[in-house]
């Protein structure tokens, strides 16, 4: 492995959701949204994806995003901590219902804005440059039950509305922006990556791809609206990533890995080229998919990003035999068990190398800059007899993910900056546990909403702070 180095001004630091740290979740105005809806528990999955339609609060499930860490009370002490480790770039979220509580009102609710001011200039404070996601899975639920969520084109004019607002209100304070966090994950997760659920009988793959395409018209009118306003901002698409490798050599195989990269790719390659992908017709056929698009949208679509973000976890393996009995999901994307690679507590794949495999493939297909916006290992933390969490299977789960992203810098590939995800311990979006830790910083709250909420560094908080110092030498 060849000496890492990264450029000048590259940016280091880390990324928490406005759903899964901030808690809060009526404080200020702010409106009901689909993860607020979200149980921790039994009911969890069925309701994440969309299977069992859930439109009221009951009063015997613990919701983990209602509470989170506190972020929204916290965010002072929290950001400091970021700045301690030498944080450059902080990524987070903006909950669209504190904005517009209900998502179809005209103006937006001014507490909302104050509490996001606020946050930005803590950042500015101490030379941070927030990278903010305008969506991170968290639709208003009004706009689920009055219009259907995503699968109605009116979320267009809702979604620009809302965009339009914080490009005028963060003016200044923010020109780093993403639009939807992981837009494929509609497809794998409708209800908490799109507010989806589905009437009986209706072709689940047609509400899905209308979504979509009202999705990255949206995505591209305000990409417009952002460079309109402010010509330095910049604004990013972002991907669930993890390229597929083929089960065996098979051509078979082959061409299985690919139309799967394809399935997630199909999002990107819309962002960042303007245009429906060659490949799209045929899938839409195969699947009697047929998207009622308007005259101006191929117009709209050419707003591309300005670069193309990801999150990266895990690599994935996919085969002609593949079906729902044989395949796992990890970051809820479907997969085989590729038995070279090691797994996490929660069987998910370790694979420094699918890292680098996943940029080159990335930077071949889009010649954009790439920005690695989620990375971490989710662990079971202990704290010791001491008060220490000696974290070193995180520090070395980092250190071989940074030394692939180092290798694809040398490889030729721009990258701007990494954000590792949950970089003070958050609520996990899959499974709803705390206990699935990813941060540098531990908070003492437990899977059912026990504990003080303290915050206490943990062995790699030190580890990352002398890695962003030296600039990514001293791993
Ligand atoms: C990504 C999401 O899918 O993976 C995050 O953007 C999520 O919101 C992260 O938290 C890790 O997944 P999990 O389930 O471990 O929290």
């Amino acid at each position: 492995m060849s000496e890492v180095t990264f450029p000048e001004g590259f940016l280091w630091g880390g990324a928490l959701a406005a759903n899964q740290s901030e808690g809060s979740y009526l404080a200020g105005g702010k409106g009901l949204t689909t993860v607020d809806m979200i149980p921790h528990g039994a009911h969890r999955m069925p309701v994440k994806l969309g299977q069992e339609k859930r439109f009221a609060l009951r009063s015997d499930e613990y919701y983990p995003s209602h509470d989170a860490i506190d972020f929204y009370r916290r965010y002072k002490d929290d950001i400091a901590l970021m700045a301690e480790m030498g944080f450059t770039v902080f990524r987070t979220s903006i909950a669209w219902s504190r904005i517009y509580p209900q998502g179809d009102e005209l103006t937006p609710n001014a507490e909302g804005i104050a509490f996001y001011r606020s946050l930005f200039e803590e950042c500015q404070k101490y030379g941070i440059t927030p990278l903010v996601t305008l969506c991170h899975f968290d639709v208003p639920m009004h706009l689920v039950t009055e219009y259907g969520s995503w699968r109605n084109r009116k979320m267009i004019e809702f979604f620009s509305r809302y965009a339009r607002t914080c490009f005028e209100e963060f003016n200044g304070l923010v020109k780093y922006w993403l639009t939807f966090n992981e837009i494929n994950i509609l497809l794998h997760s409708p209800f908490s990556g799109a507010g989806l659920v589905f009437e009986p009988g209706e072709n689940p793959e047609q509400v899905k791809y209308q979504a979509a395409h009202h999705e990255l018209v949206a995505s591209a009118l305000v990409t417009k609206i952002a460079h309109e306003i402010n010509p330095e901002n910049q604004v990013g698409c972002m991907l669930a990533g993890g390229n597929f490798y083929p089960w065996s050599c098979k051509p078979e195989d082959v061409w299985a890995a690919l139309e799967k990269d394809r399935e997630n790719l199909f999002f990107i390659d819309v962002q960042a080229r303007g245009a429906y992908p060659s490949y799209a017709a045929r899938v839409f056929r195969e699947k009697g998919v047929e998207i009622a698009m308007e005259p101006e949208d191929a117009a709209t679509l050419r707003h591309t990003v300005d670069f193309v973000s990801f999150s990266y976890y895990a690599s994935r393996c996919a085969s002609a035999e593949m079906n729902e009995q044989n395949s796992s999901a990890a970051n809820v994307v479907k997969s085989l068990t590729n038995p070279h690679v090691k797994r996490s507590d929660w069987g998910w794949g370790i694979d420094p190398l699918g890292l680098r495999i996943t940029m080159n493939m990335m930077y071949d297909r889009y010649q954009k800059p790439l920005f690695l916006v989620e990375n971490g290992l989710g662990a079971r933390d202990e704290i010791n007899a001491d008060g220490e969490i000696n974290d070193d299977y995180r520090i070395s789960y980092l250190k071989e993910h940074i030394q692939a992203m180092g290798e694809a810098i040398a490889d030729g590939i721009p990258l701007m900056g990494y954000t590792t995800w949950g970089c003070i311990d958050l609520v996990a979006a899959s499974t709803g546990e705390m206990s699935k830790r990813y941060g540098f910083v531990y908070v003492d709250r437990d899977d059912k909403g026990n504990g003080s909420l303290e915050r206490i560094r943990k062995k790699s908080f030190w580890w990352y702070k002398q890695v962003i110092a030296s600039n990514g030498r001293n791993l």
